[in-house]
């Protein structure tokens, strides 16, 4: 499928969304949040792929949502259109791992859009940031949720509320992004992780996607019962039987996704 707005690649299992909007700093508007959902269904439904990463360009993941796009809404219209929201859920329903790549600006939407996804690497010039409030408006897809989850209460009050930045070294310290590298290295790095995600059991990747994302809504208890239950579910599967053998066999798993 031919896209506008963003661009697939699909190699060895790793299907590559870069988000293609250079001239806005891939600011976030209907085409692109479109596509992207767009894409990211088209990937889950794709048997070859096993991994997705959700990059940008060099100077930008994404400055947030198109401003320009937004400055003349009424609240109707952005009410009754729930923007984003469509999609956004659409990316929720995704199933297979997401890592963003991360380089240069995640600002606004395209921080929450960063942090939507399941873990995030990003290159020394990394700058995160909420800066909703300079625009007299707040976050509108996380920003004051999902980083509070991240980074709790205090940065995340101290982002959203006075709009400043977030450099990678303080990302990292904050454990926003799981791993910092050059910039250069970036793309390296979340293929090296994607390759190595891509060769495991798609059933025990699926089940940790699912298990990690319920600690956030689930209480410790519940949450520890469902991790119990579906590591006692996977003894139904061949791979675990493949995994375990192949350990004191002092070999290579070799993973069906069975
Ligand atoms: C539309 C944007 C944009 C945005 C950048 N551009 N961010 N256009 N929406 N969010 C455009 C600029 O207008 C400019 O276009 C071009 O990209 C390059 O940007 P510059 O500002 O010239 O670059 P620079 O001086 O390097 O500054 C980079 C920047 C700055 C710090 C990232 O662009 C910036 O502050 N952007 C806005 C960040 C922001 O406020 N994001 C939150 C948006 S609200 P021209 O045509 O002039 O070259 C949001 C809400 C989400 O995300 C919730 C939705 C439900």
């Amino acid at each position: 499928m031919a896209y506008e707005t963003i661009i697939v690649d699909v190699e060895d299992h790793v299907a590559q969304i870069t988000l293609n909007r250079p001239d806005a700093l891939n600011a976030l508007n209907d085409e692109l949040m479109s596509e992207l959902a767009n894409a990211l269904t088209a990937a889950q439904n794709n048997d070859k792929v096993r991994c997705i990463i959700l990059t940008g360009s060099e100077k930008a993941f994404a400055a947030g949502a198109d401003i320009s796009m937004m400055k003349d809404k009424s609240f109707v219209e952005v009410f009754s259109g729930d923007l984003f929201t469509a999609e956004t859920e659409e990316i929720m329903r995704v199933r297979k791992p997401i890592i963003a790549a991360v380089s240069g600006y995640a600002l606004g939407g395209g921080c929450e859009l960063a942090m939507m996804c399941d873990f995030i690497i990003c290159s020394e010039t990394a700058k995160f940031g909420q800066p909703e409030i300079n625009l007299g408006v707040v976050a509108g897809l996380g920003g004051t949720q999902r980083l509070t989850r991240l980074v709790g209460k205090s940065k995340a009050m101290d982002m959203n509320l006075t709009g400043r930045f977030m450099d990678a070294e303080e990302a990292e310290r904050s454990g926003l992004v799981s791993r910092v590298v050059p910039c250069k290295k970036l793309m390296d790095e979340a293929h090296g992780a994607a390759q190595r995600i891509a060769e495991k059991s798609m059933v025990s990747v699926m089940v940790v996607k699912e298990a990690v994302n319920r600690a956030y809504e689930t209480t410790l208890r519940e949450g520890l019962l469902f991790e119990r239950r579906m590591f006692h579910s996977l003894f139904a599967t061949e791979d675990q039987k493949e995994g375990m053998s192949a350990f004191v066999e002092k070999r290579e798993a070799q993973f069906r996704d069975r």
